[in-house]
């Protein structure tokens, strides 16, 4: 795995350029990623172009070593490009127009900023494409960032009409397909249909699941204009986007279809700060960010593509400046958020970024240099990675233990619908990653499409819609299932299925939901160790009653290999359900101290201490340390080798 850094030639005076290379290639980084918010400076006026500047920084880079990633320019379109199209810019679900003066201030839709895309992305393809130092292409940045992804223009409006002709055909096909009878809402051609937003109750979520299919589609195709421009003149590099954290807005394993190298942006402490964690957890890992954020989105994006190519293109390193509340992490973190990806299998951890910038939006946010050009403490940690990293060599492919099916129209329905607050597919997903991690598994986060083959159980935590292929898949597959409330819930156009949920799954498991609940806070029935909270199920069904609260409630059904969880995962509950399956499945599960993780790689298990004191592996694990100790400090990464 290579080290590297996030790097802004244009925020400082050249005269810095080449001390600055020296300096990274001497902390132990390798590439260095630019130029993705450069336009204004690219081409400060339509169709003049100033590449001198960045032709001498590139060769700074290169002439310390240093490999490139370029990205493309276009998440910041500068301000004479709005002038000249002020309607490129997007329109928010109340019908504003998101303006200039921040960035992402673009419609994927709109026709002309796609040519412009696609012009500004020629331009430095073919500058760049085969320059010596360029080894890859981010293409813009972290699509749908600022809540981008939909928009309602006209020029979306007239997009998704179309997207709708292709996909129904006919407008009596889409009426039936959405039940517009209910409430007159059918309408008499494709032309009279509008996006989803500004009615006065809620919009038919049929008609919502279907905008949210074309703008994932149309974030797809704005970057396939850009890979098919870099492939042409850029042959031989790879193609790499940054997704974000907990962000299911556009269909990720459709754009990594595009790409070579799927990239994610890793900010744990900034993700605990602002996503639904509990204010126990936020103050416990207020500065080391909960245990299984990072791990979690390593293995959501390396099922991504087909060959499990994947990278971190920006690692926080230190306070960052856009959450509520935004801490120092504790001294250790840095190395151990870089030995974690390391440990699932990443190719590159990029810190955001090489130096804090003293003015506009991110004044406050870290660098690895302070603005006065001293270290800033996440520097240290990097060069003496750099060292563990060499030090361990390769980290070893990891075992296939268990399957965690999701998808991103999963996350799209519970949105749409959610029938209770906080229920969402993504989070749903997450507590059962989480519990899994917490018995000591090592988890690979798949598309409903991919092979299962291998893998000793299969996780659903909550899949609405079950494609065919995936059932087929489960039928042949010989370990153990566990498949989650709301599985199966929903036909292609939002429709309960005719024989009632969970739909398809039902030739796995005997039986059908009849009826859904979702419960307000304190309205819980308790189990043992655990409660039914949130959300429950009946069933009819001939599956045996597994496990029940204490008042007679079934929480979980079993069938065979198959288990089927009648409430919502919540922590506790899903850890019980979920080690019971574990061990059926026979996979050796570790009693660990909180805090604890571990991974395996080949012969290794690495482990992490999220723990803000000292913990001990477990005797069941086994093997010898070649990095730290068995009595892991706070921060500490141990490596042992059987
Ligand atoms: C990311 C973004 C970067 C920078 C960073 C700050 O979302 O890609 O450009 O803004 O956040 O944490």
């Amino acid at each position: 795995m290579k080290l590297g850094t996030c790097y802004y030639p244009e925020h400082w005076p050249e005269s810095c350029w080449a001390e600055d290379a020296r300096r990274m290639a001497a902390s132990g980084l390798k590439q260095v990623r630019i130029g993705e918010f450069a336009w204004s400076r690219i081409e400060p006026e339509a169709g003049r172009f100033d590449w001198d500047w960045f032709d001498r920084a590139i060769d700074a880079l290169h002439a310390a070593g240093l490999e490139v990633i370029l990205g493309t320019p276009t998440a910041t379109p500068p301000k004479w490009l709005i002038d000249r199209m002020p309607d490129m810019v997007a329109i928010d679900q109340d019908g504003k127009p998101r303006g200039f003066g921040s960035r992402r201030h673009y419609c994927f839709s709109h026709a002309g900023y796609r040519a412009e895309a696609a012009r500004i992305t020629r331009a430095v393809a073919q500058r760049y494409g085969r320059h010596p130092a360029v080894v890859a292409w981010q293409t813009d940045n972290e699509y749908g960032c600022h809540d981008t992804v939909l928009s309602f223009s006209e020029a979306a409006r007239l997009a998704f009409r179309e997207w709708l002709t292709a996909r129904y055909g006919s407008v009596d096909a889409l009426n039936r397909a959405w039940g517009n009878v209910f409430w007159s809402m059918e309408y008499r051609s494709f032309a009279e249909i509008d996006l989803p937003n500004l009615t006065v109750t809620e919009a038919n979520p049929a008609h919502w699941l279907a905008f949210r299919r074309f703008a994932s589609d149309e974030v797809a195709a704005f970057n396939r204009i850009q890979v098919e421009i870099l492939r042409e003149l850029s042959p031989g590099r790879d193609v790499v986007h940054n997704y974000m954290g907990f962000f299911t807005e556009f269909d990720h394993h459709a754009v990594a279809r595009d790409l070579d190298v799927v990239g994610w942006d890793s900010y744990p402490l900034g993700f605990l700060d602002s996503f639904p964690f509990s204010e126990t957890d936020k103050t416990a890992y207020a500065r080391q960010g909960h245990p299984d954020i990072a791990a979690f989105h390593h293995d959501l994006y390396r099922g991504c593509t087909p060959n499990g190519r994947w990278s971190v293109l920006e690692q926080q390193p230190g306070p960052v400046n856009w959450a509520r509340h935004n801490p120092a992490p504790l001294p250790g973190m840095v190395r151990l958020w870089t030995l974690e990806a390391m440990a699932h299998g990443a190719e590159l951890v990029s810190y955001f970024r090489w130096r804090q910038f003293p003015q506009a939006q991110e004044q406050h946010h870290a660098g690895l240099l302070r603005p006065d050009n001293e270290p800033a403490p996440g520097l240290a940690e990097v060069t003496a990675t750099a060292r563990d990293i060499a030090k361990l060599g390769p980290a070893g492919a990891p075992p296939r233990q268990v399957a965690l099916i999701f998808a991103y129209d999963a996350d799209w329905v519970t949105k749409i619908q959610p029938q209770g607050a906080g229920l969402s597919a993504l989070w749903a997903t997450f507590a059962c990653y989480s519990a899994l991690r917490g018995l000591g598994l090592s988890i690979d986060i798949l598309p409903p499409t991919a092979s299962l083959e291998g893998y000793g159980m299969v996780v659903m935590p909550c899949l609405p819609i079950v494609p065919e292929a995936l059932v087929q898949e489960l039928q042949r597959f010989p370990g153990q299932i566990v498949i989650g409330p709301r599985s199966g819930s929903r036909e292609e156009d939002f429709a309960i299925p005719s024989g009632l949920p969970p739909g398809p799954l039902q030739a796995l498991l005997p039986g059908k939901v009849v009826r859904v609940e979702s419960l307000r806070p304190g309205l819980v029935h308790p189990g043992d160790d655990w409660e039914i909270a949130r959300w429950r199920e009946d069933l009819e069904t001939s599956s045996e009653l597994e496990l029940c609260a204490h008042d007679g409630t079934p929480a979980c059904w079993k069938h065979g290999q198959t288990r089927y969880l009648a409430a919502w995962p919540e922590p506790r509950l899903a850890a019980y359900v979920l080690r019971r399956a574990a061990s059926d499945a026979g996979l050796t599960l570790h009693a660990l101290p909180e805090g604890l993780r571990l991974r395996r790689a080949g012969d290794r298990i690495f482990a992490f201490n999220y723990a803000a004191q000292y913990a001990e592996l477990p005797s069941t694990i086994q093997g010898k340390p070649v990095l730290g100790e068995r009595r892991l400090p706070p921060a500490g990464v141990s490596v042992l080798e059987r």
